[in-house]
């Protein structure tokens, strides 16, 4: 019985990471529909190995969340529109480029999402911040709203939701549909390791919205963890268990 319940989840597995390895292939050309944009970057690699590994102290946890969520930066603003202005250097007057300064918002779902928040600011420190919570109805297990406070001009801004672990993706699609019924135009999802199960429902109920990760794993486990992931998210990086 435990072999072919084994064999039934490897082949679960492996069909998910086929159908994700064909949709990864055009995902970095803007098709206009939500994309799933994964960081595929050695130094990214290397410390998302390291925050995987049990034996990471809360320390180091910490610090890594932070450096990998303003490495994925690079990748988030990508296209940030520019102007160009003109600049004279000691040799002479030439063309450069300045930010146009497209209004942005961070947006992390607490309470695991406030790990990302510092290591975004440090790059983008004119973001405004705001914090989303919600917990789990235990009998509808749908998520429910919590605390919201959002900046009030969400409407002109681009929202990055901030959500560690896209697992079952139940509380990312809320997220993004909070967000969206306060007036938010234009939702990006930032996750550090996302399960495909999280990437088809947002998806699902958000064809809009690109969600950037530093890993794609394999799947969730009967406990609602990804496989193999990296443990509690909240928990390692608070130090609660
Ligand atoms: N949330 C976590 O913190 N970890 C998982 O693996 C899934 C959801």
């Amino acid at each position: 019985l435990d072999t072919n319940f084994k064999g039934n989840r490897h082949e679960r597995r492996v069909s998910k990471i086929k159908q994700f390895e064909e949709k990864l292939a055009p995902t970095y050309s803007s098709s206009g529909e939500g994309r799933i944009v994964i960081l595929d970057h050695p130094l990214v690699r290397h410390k998302v190995s390291i925050i995987r590994d049990k034996n990471t102290s809360v320390k180091e946890f910490r610090e890594l969340v932070q450096e990998i969520a303003g490495l994925m930066v690079y990748e988030i603003t990508r296209n940030l529109p520019l102007v160009k202005i003109e600049i004279e250097t000691p040799i002479e007057k030439t063309i450069g480029y300045t930010l146009e300064g497209k209004k942005l918002a961070i947006v992390p779902v607490l309470r695991a999402g406030l790990g990302m928040v510092d290591g975004i600011l440090q790059v983008i420190p004119n973001a405004k911040v705001g914090h989303i919570g919600l917990y789990r109805d235990p009998e509808t297990l749908e998520p429910v709203e919590y605390y919201c406070k959002l900046p009030s001009d969400i409407n002109e801004r681009d929202i990055f939701i901030l959500d560690p672990m896209l697992a079952t993706g139940g509380s990312a699609a809320a997220a993004i549909s909070l967000v969206k019924s306060r007036g938010a135009r234009k939702v990006t999802l930032v996750c550090l390791i996302a399960a495909p199960e999280g990437v088809e429902r947002v998806h699902q109920a958000h064809p809009d919205v690109d969600i950037y990760a530093a890993a794609l794993d394999n799947y969730l486990n009967d406990h609602g963890y990804i496989v193999p992931g990296l443990g509690d998210a909240g928990d390692r990086l608070f130090g609660t268990k």
